[in-house]
């Protein structure tokens, strides 16, 4: 079958093969056909290196697809099945999963995933276990939720990660109140995603920010009530809180700068929400008095705090009473030939989503 490999970390271009195999379905496995692949922010990160991902690898971890086969003892699907990738499964048992009601944080079932691919008798990997860029994946059960046959699967594509980390961001993660101001850096798949969950949530004002102009409009289709480049945040930020600072600041970028930014436009007691992976080896700075002399909440957010298991039902609800527009989202729709392409235009800040359709 054919799929996107990275050979070398640092590559500037994924190996599209089509001498790929998946090993035999094992008992409490799911193999997926794969429809539809977003292309996300991380997977470029895991070819730079930003995202620690041995390769080779599969790339791909915003996928839909349809069951094809079930190993002994599935129950969850059968074939036929439409199903939304997750690619950090809970395993409904842990402490993360149950004392601590966290199970996005669950790691008993990513540890067991990947390996899946091989080339000859070569094993290779997959990003985050999952592997979308794929004609066909395998993964374990609690990785595979089923959805209703009639949602379109480009669309559930997104929901495998932009769309729930963006949106649970600022829902679940920051929980934006209704009335609040909101600030959200970068307006790409998963920013465009915080911008809608924080309208859902009821701000009042959400001010869009990228270095992208094409963006800033773009964002106001999507509920942001103002939009403009960092440098033009402060006369914003004067003019909504009287300079006080927003409630709520949600980085969808992943640079220590705009995660400072975000600190720095959060109201003092207000949340600044990290969505954004930057890279292990750089740091973001804060004074040792400021921390506790503004009392901001400071928190990450890994994969929008989502239950899988009803989120992704949540936000296909917001999506069919026409609350979360998805359809738009999707700038462009590509061929894993061009992945390559695709790759080079989210660098240059041009595309909301791409989906690869297989
Ligand atoms: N927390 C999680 O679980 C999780 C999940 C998925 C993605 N992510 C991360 O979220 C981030 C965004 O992903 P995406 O797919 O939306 O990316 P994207 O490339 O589609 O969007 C990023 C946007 O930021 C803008 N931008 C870049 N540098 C900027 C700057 N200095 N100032 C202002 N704007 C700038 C770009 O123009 C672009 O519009 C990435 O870091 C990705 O790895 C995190
Ligand atoms: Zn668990
Ligand atoms: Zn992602």
């Amino acid at each position: 079958m054919r799929a996107a490999i990275l050979r070398n970390t640092g590559d500037h271009d994924l190996e599209v093969r089509d001498d790929i195999t998946l090993r035999p379905t094992g008992p409490g496995e799911v193999k997926v056909r794969i429809t539809h692949s977003g292309v996300c922010h991380s997977d470029l990160s895991a070819m730079n290196g930003t995202i620690p991902q041995p390769p080779p690898a599969v790339l791909g971890h915003e996928g839909a697809g349809i069951v094809e086969e079930i190993g002994a003892g599935v129950t969850s699907v059968v074939p036929g099945d439409h199903v939304i990738i997750a690619w950090s499964p809970p395993c409904g048992k842990c402490k993360s999963c149950v004392d601590h009601k966290q199970p996005n944080l669950c790691f008993n079932i990513m540890m067991v995933m990947g390996g899946q691919f091989r080339q000859g008798d070569e094993i290779i990997g997959s990003m985050a276990g999952t592997g979308t860029f794929a004609e066909y994946t395998l993964v374990p059960e609690p990785a595979v939720v089923k959805i209703d046959n009639d949602i379109p699967l480009e669309v559930a594509s997104l929901i495998g990660c932009g769309v729930m980390t963006g949106a649970g961001a600022a829902i679940n993660t920051a929980k934006v109140s209704p009335g609040s101001s909101v600030i959200v850096y970068g307006a790409g798949g998963v920013g465009i995603s915080a911008i809608q969950g924080a309208r859902i949530a009821g701000a009042a004002e959400i001010v869009a920010v990228d270095m992208n102009i094409n963006k800033l409009e773009e964002a106001k289709a999507f509920g942001a009530t103002h939009s403009c480049t960092p440098d033009e945040v402060d006369s914003l930020k004067n003019s909504i809180t009287g300079g006080m600072g927003f409630d709520y600041a949600l980085e969808c970028i992943g640079k220590p700068v705009t995660m400072r930014a975000a600190y720095d436009q959060t109201r003092r007691g207000g949340t600044t929400c990290i969505v954004g992976v930057g890279r292990m080896d750089e740091f973001v700075q804060f004074s040792a008095f400021e921390l506790f002399f503004n009392e901001k909440i400071l928190v990450g957010s890994y994969y929008g705090g989502t239950d899988v298991r009803s989120d992704f039902h949540m936000l296909l609800r917001l999506y069919r009473s026409g609350k979360l527009d998805l359809d738009r989202m999707i700038t462009r729709r590509i061929k894993i030939d061009e992945i390559n392409d695709a790759m080079r235009a989210m660098e240059r800040g041009e595309v909301v989503r791409q989906v690869i359709e297989f």
